[in-house]
């Protein structure tokens, strides 16, 4: 196990966050504690196998591989990594060769999108490689999500230049202090937003920014981050918080919902829904009622906890260390690994796995059950 240093964000966690305190009996979920599963998915049936598409047993098509290429990240965001997170042995993780393999036979089952995730992905060393070996095996669509603090120009024009067309940022307070506070790191608000200005200079649009908000940490920014959507003229989305913390301080009071975000919103500015959406984003979408319908900017509203999406869910997830996760809450994953290390294994017995591991993906994730399980790898470890 390797215990990551990352001293600066340790010193800022000392700051108090009286109302994030872990559950009482919840031990905090750890990178290096995710179930070592070494299990195969059952068999699909015959017909799903040959249709040589992932289909799930409720219909669903997977178009969206969630592919996250590190665990480790330069942040402890509160409402995602604790800051004693232990992070997987190297050795665990996949290498270049073989997450360029899994989008290479994922490409051939029907895939059409792959986003990069984390952790955070620009911390790999060899993210361009793996960009550029996605594109020359796939020609699938590639997008990224960042916390947007090791960007550079010439590492963005040298990730576009490799096949990246697209990229979200998260960005969960403008409140230097509180930045600090939520993302327990040196990074500002005013690097994050430089980070947006370069991608937008680059081309790499269309963009969007993402933003978590906790109750009474940074909920009574909703209106400020929203009028980032209309400086930048891109979408400001907002993502109800999950029961997905490894310091596991997530309860129900926590989370706001995307209606009270929404109107709060609208106190300042008026909005109207654009009721384009694609059936499969997760998204609900609505633009500023003073501005032209043509404008891009757009305030985007992800609700997994107050309205689940998972009816038209079209995603699988990769994590670092290739297990498949058929669910963003699945409490059981299936091992590629092991497969993607056996000599003997061909692309059809990777097909395969991708095809029975998608058949076992469940109806939805229940968070607001009695019976809800909150699995044992953080976000961070998922992939968002
Ligand atoms: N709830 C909601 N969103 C989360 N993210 C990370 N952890 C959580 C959580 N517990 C978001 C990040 C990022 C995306 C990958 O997932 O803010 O935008
Ligand atoms: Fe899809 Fe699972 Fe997320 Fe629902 S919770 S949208 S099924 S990944």
């Amino acid at each position: 196990m390797i215990q990551v240093k990352g001293k600066t964000s340790m010193a800022v966690s000392r700051l108090s966050l009286p109302q994030l305190a872990p559950r009482a009996g919840a031990p905090a979920a750890s990178h290096a504690r995710a179930p070592d599963c070494s299990e195969l998915p059952p068999p699909a049936p015959d017909h799903v196998r040959a249709a040589r598409r992932m289909i799930d047993s409720h219909g669903r098509v997977i178009r969206d591989l969630r592919l996250s290429i590190t665990d480790r990240c330069n942040f402890r965001c509160v409402y995602c990594m604790d800051p004693g997170v232990r992070f997987m042995e190297r050795e665990r993780l996949l290498s270049t060769h073989e997450i360029i393999r899994v989008a290479r036979v994922a490409a051939s089952l029907g895939v059409r999108k792959v986003r990069l995730t984390g952790g955070e992905p620009t911390l790999h060393p060899e993210l361009t490689e793996i960009i550029g070996g996605i594109r020359a095996a796939t020609g699938v669509e590639i997008a990224m999500i960042t916390n947007a603090s090791c960007l550079s120009r010439a590492a963005l024009r040298e990730w576009r230049r490799a096949g990246l067309e697209r990229i979200t940022i998260s960005i969960d307070s403008m409140r230097p202090e509180r930045f600090a506070r939520l993302t327990r790191s040196t990074c500002t608000p005013a690097d994050v937003l430089d980070g947006v200005s370069m991608c937008l200079d680059e081309g790499l649009t269309p963009l969007k920014l993402n933003a978590v908000l906790i109750r009474g940490f940074n909920d009574d920014e909703a209106p400020m981050l929203a009028g980032l959507a209309r400086r930048f003229g891109i979408e400001m989305r907002f993502i109800e918080y999950m029961p997905l913390d490894s310091g596991r301080a997530w309860d129900s009071s926590k989370w706001v919902s995307a209606d009270e975000t929404r109107r709060a919103i609208e106190a300042r500015h008026s909005l109207i829904a654009c009721g384009d959406d694609e059936p499969s984003s997760t998204a609900r979408t609505y633009r500023f009622a003073d501005l032209p319908l043509d404008a891009s900017a757009r305030v985007g509203f992800i609700a997994p906890v107050s309205s689940p999406f998972c009816g038209a869910c079209s995603r699988l997830r990769l994590t670092a260390d290739g297990k498949v996760r058929p669910c963003l809450f699945s409490t059981r994953e299936w091992n590629l690994r092991a497969l993607l290390r056996d000599e003997a294994a061909g692309g059809d017995e990777i097909a395969n796995f991708l095809i029975d591991a998608t058949w076992t993906k469940q109806a939805g994730h229940g968070i607001a059950s009695p019976a809800f399980v909150q699995p044992e790898r953080p976000m961070s470890a998922i992939g968002g």
